[in-house]
């Protein structure tokens, strides 16, 4: 941040408020030293001519979107046996260039949940620091799991005695993990409370940690000021979460009534990636995820879709969690029409991408909506979003921290 006060105005755009999904048309916003100061009719801002200006007429203007699940050091076409030949510094380079094309695509939030070598908390710090754009980064450093579970890794046999960095068991060995990731930047636990899809010989219906440990983990996290999301596809490992206290439940398929209106009384929030099953679907063989794994997919990606709608139905909290890094960074939008194909309004699929997400990440005061005193992440497309949800996905203007990043409006 500069010394003396960098002054923008956007001006006369369309403006969403995410909360009502009122839009005050043709207003502006006067961002000062990364931060939104004023809000309303250009003549009210109190401008003195040395700020930039830049035409927002006609645009609709959002605040910056986040997303709760992505891995930023993972790439889609490195699925299976190909993941073994990724070094740790091979995944962090894509993990910069994936930070920008996230950033790009108008996600200026994402909580990334689980990278090897704290390569998320190496990224975040790079982005902080200005050497590289990229979103603000909540990093979830290595993600905890049982040994042979969905969090470890089970490619290769004994005797190369792979375990991934995040393997306890116990609670007293979880809560040194948590320790652990709080010791080298972590800033949110990610555990893994059930099979996986894409990891080989895991059931998706089979809890891993037991409650005790799941207790374990969340009361030490939470006694770091970290709040927890677990992986977990099926109903027990679902259930044992939700009451063991986590913050959010990731993925979420097979949650079954009873367990949707215990988050809902406790305030947990379901991160459901509900378009990812279409690309591994379709372009997963070809990118190297497992036959098996095709299979578990095929048995729970529209068992998904039909619980997060009657989750919506029955008003869970819901969060905006995408699974990006499985799939295409930057392709992170295309999630919305998803989630509006299955229950929701678009306004709904908006606040799950701003102010839910705000609210889950602990970050409600500073992101989430455009705001006086909010940071001055913004964003911009050319038709009204809550009209055609689809226009998220193609973002044309991007401001994170009051800098522009792309601007391809009035193109
Ligand atoms: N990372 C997740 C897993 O391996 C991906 C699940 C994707 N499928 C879905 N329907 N959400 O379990």
């Amino acid at each position: 941040m500069g010394a003396h006060a960098e002054k923008t105005v956007l001006s006369g755009g369309n403006i969403i408020d995410v909360r009502t999904g009122n839009v005050m048309t043709g207003n502006s916003i006067l961002v000062e030293d990364g931060r939104i100061v004023a809000l309303g009719g250009e003549d009210s801002l109190g401008l003195d001519g040395t700020e930039t200006v830049i035409d927002m007429k006609g645009a609709y203007v959002l605040p910056g979107l986040s997303d709760s699940h992505v891995h930023l050091t993972s790439r889609h076409d490195d699925h299976g046996y190909r993941s073994l030949a990724i070094s740790l510094p091979r995944a962090t380079i894509s993990g910069v260039a994936n930070a920008e094309t996230t950033l790009k695509a108008g996600f200026t939030t994402v909580r990334n949940v689980g990278a090897a070598g704290y390569s998320d908390v190496a990224l975040r710090d790079a982005i902080m620091d200005g050497e590289i754009p990229g979103p603000r980064v909540i990093p979830a450093g290595v993600a905890l799991g049982i040994t042979g579970g969905h969090c470890d890794m089970n490619l290769l046999p004994k005797e190369y005695d792979a375990t991934s960095e995040g393997v306890a068991d116990g609670p007293w060995a979880v809560r040194q993990k948590v320790r652990e990731n709080f010791k080298y930047g972590a800033e949110v636990i990610k555990y893994c409370g059930t099979g996986g899809v894409l990891s080989k010989g895991t059931k998706i219906g089979a809890q891993q940690f037991t409650a005790e440990e799941m207790a374990a983990i969340v009361d030490e996290a939470h006694a770091l000021g970290m709040k927890v999301a677990v992986h977990a596809h099926g109903t027990k490992g679902i259930r044992t979460a939700i009451e063991a206290g986590v913050d959010s439940v990731e993925h979420a398929s097979l949650i079954d009534d009873e367990s949707i209106a215990l988050a809902r009384k406790q305030g947990t929030y379901l991160s459901m990636d509900v378009y990812v099953s279409d690309f591994i679907l379709s372009e997963g063989e070809e990118a190297g995820i497992l036959p098996e794994s095709l299979d578990k997919e095929r048995e729970v990606g529209r068992a998904q879709r039909e619980s997060f709608k009657r989750a919506v139905e029955a008003g869970a909290k819901m969060a905006f969690g995408t699974d990006a890094g499985v799939y295409q960074h930057g392709l992170n939008g295309r999630q919305f029409a998803y989630m509006v194909e299955w229950g929701m309004t678009p306004l709904q699929a908006i606040q799950a991408a701003t102010i839910n997400n705000a609210d889950l990440f602990g970050m409600a005061d500073i992101i989430g909506a455009i705001e006086v005193g909010k940071e001055a992440d913004i964003i911009a497309v050319g038709g009204n979003p809550l009209d055609d949800v689809r226009e998220l996905e193609d973002v044309d203007f991007v401001m994170a921290d009051g800098v522009v990043h792309s601007n391809e409006l009035g193109e």
